[in-house]
């Protein structure tokens, strides 16, 4: 393969879109991902991912969990390309007690969509990753979902989303009627009506276009809707203010858009929106500098990690965002934190929902780099530069347990296991310097079932999980390596070593936490751990 020039590299980058979608579960999550893969001609028949979701169910017995609980435990990534553009698309676990590994998703992307279900608004789930993306101001357009249902009046859920995520919302379809009654989206940019027909057959460019958005002849066809559509219009019209792309980029407006994912209807809106709107890589901090995307040489960031994805693999794999540069197949990289060299050959893009060999791949793009433990979540690889890519979040947990093996002669699979799943992020395990009882932390009680489920299922081990009496943990640090060691001894009872060694200080309430604080002053302890 040639050497790339400067310009190519600029050129591809710039093309690159790389979104997260997020919504409640059961909003339309996977309907409006699917849909979006068949408009950009990525797959060719509507149902596989539903499928796919499915055959996760079969293939892979700790999907149970997810299954049960109808909701989507795994997140994963999709490439399709769409007009000029290579579109990276980043599925976000649903439930909250997953939030962590959510929100290390969000960190990267560089624009979220939001599917909110039109009949029940923002739900607590939305609002939560909302608060994140609104936090690192990322980009973030609005689908509301659901119009072929009766649902709520869309200026009230106009009004609520505006309220609740305090951001603007600048409509840029409006829906005429809803439920048995939903005629179709008037595009306000375009000044034309999108006519619905419900079906999953339509693809791209099929669905009847009526020009104008006031047309007596249209009243009469589509009756009190287009009529109250219009008066509704006119009021939006008066309040909102004009759509600035300076303000969606800084996620203080966001776009929304009307349809139906099931049926096919309002995608494609969305998607030319994406390409049009949503914004290219743009640079990232790393610790020693600011780097810009279009650089030539090669750096990327471990945001994920996913053991035994697909049962016959029985693989890791480490999701890579690719923050500068240019990726090539088989190129020598640094694992900057350990110092150890990777070459990886066999690296793994997700397009058209199969996993696929990768020879190159550009800022913004998500590679999997399978391995085993080499890399670690917040990761940075480079060509050799000495990089460290700041903002992956781990957070101290809020929720502790002790875990045993049920049989003795397990302890090595337990500590295995345990091992991995701890370096995937699926929950973070401390190791006491008292007692050799592990302990558990999590966010949500339900990542405590997944890791049991887990356990027993990918490494043949039924742990016993049972209560712990800690219920605050802090990483500590030190400038003075002595005065950590002293701290470390004197308060070894309470003291364990993360899963990257991190010393942690682990106690029962938070009161005890101050008094510890102010007796060392010199020690700093952290609710939130960057990196390695
Ligand atoms: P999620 O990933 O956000 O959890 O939601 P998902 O796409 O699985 O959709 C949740 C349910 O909502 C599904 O129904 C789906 O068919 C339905 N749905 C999605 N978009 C629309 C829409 O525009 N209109 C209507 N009326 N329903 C929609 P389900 O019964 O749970 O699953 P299934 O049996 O249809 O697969």
């Amino acid at each position: 393969m040639s050497e790339p020039t400067a310009s190519r590299i600029e050129t591809e980058v710039r093309r690159r879109r790389t979104f997260a979608i997020i919504s409640h579960p059961d909003a339309g999550k996977t309907t409006l991902t699917e849909k979006l893969l068949l408009f950009s001609g990525a797959i060719q028949i509507a149902g596989s991912v539903k499928a796919r979701k499915a055959s996760r169910h079969a293939t892979s017995d700790w999907m149970e969990i997810e299954k049960q609980r109808g909701i989507s435990v795994a997140s994963s990534v999709m490439q399709m390309e769409y007009r000029d553009c290579v579109i990276n698309l980043l599925d976000t676990p649903g439930h909250q007690d997953f939030s962590e590994d959510t929100y290390r998703v969000l960190t990267a992307v560089d624009a979220a969509l939001m599917v909110i279900d039109a009949a029940n608004g923002v739900e607590p789930q939305t609002r939560r990753l909302l608060q994140v993306c609104r936090a690192r101001n990322t980009p973030i357009l609005t689908f509301v979902n659901k119009m072929d249902r009766e649902v709520q009046e869309p200026l009230a859920l106009m009004d609520e989303i505006e309220r609740e995520l305090g951001m603007t919302v600048v409509p840029f379809t409006w829906p005429v009627g809803m439920g048995k009654q939903f005629h179709g989206v008037m595009d306000l940019r375009q000044q034309r009506m999108r006519v619905f027909a419900p079906g999953e057959d339509r693809v791209a460019g099929t669905e009847e276009v009526l020009e104008g958005l006031d047309n007596p002849a249209y009243a009469e066809r589509f009756g009190m809707q287009y009529d109250n559509a219009q008066g509704e219009i006119e009021l939006v019209r008066e309040a909102a203010p004009e759509f600035s792309l300076d303000d969606f980029l800084t996620g203080k407006q966001t776009p929304m858009f009307f349809g139906s994912a099931v049926n096919n209807f309002g995608v494609q809106e969305v998607l030319d929106a994406l390409v049009e709107l949503a914004p290219p890589p743009d640079k990232r901090v790393a610790m020693q500098r600011t780097v810009q995307p279009e650089e030539p040489k090669f750096t990327g960031v471990v945001f994920k990690i996913q053991a035994n994805m697909d049962p016959a693999h029985r693989d890791r794999i480490a999701f890579v965002r690719v923050a500068s540069g240019r990726f090539e197949r088989g190129m020598n990289l640094k694992v900057v934190r350990s110092g150890k060299s990777l070459r990886p050959n066999s690296v793994v893009t997700f397009m058209s929902q199969k996993r696929e060999l990768l020879d190159e791949a550009f800022a913004g793009d998500i590679i999997g780099i399978p391995n085993h433990g080499v890399l670690q979540l917040g990761d940075t690889i480079t060509e050799g530069e000495a990089l460290q890519y700041t903002g992956l979040p781990f957070f101290a947990p809020e929720m502790f347990r002790s875990v045993e093996v049920a049989d003795p002669l397990k302890t090595k699979q337990l500590k295995a296991g345990l091992q991995q799943l701890g370096e995937e992020g699926a929950i973070q395990v401390f190791r006491p310097i008292a007692g050799s009882v592990l302990l558990l932390g999590a966010v949500g009680q339900l990542q405590f079932e997944v890791v049991a489920h887990r356990l027993e299922h990918e490494y043949g081990v039924k742990a016993r999980i049972t209560g712990s009496r800690f219920q605050v943990a802090r990483w500590v640090t030190c400038d003075d390596p002595q005065e950590l060691k002293r701290f470390i001894d004197a308060n070894d009872h309470r003291m364990a070593y993360d899963a990257v060694d991190a010393p942690t200080v682990l106690v029962e309430y938070a009161p005890e936490l101050r008094a510890i604080e102010s007796n060392w002053p010199k020690i700093k302890f952290h609710a939130l751990r960057e990196h390695a």
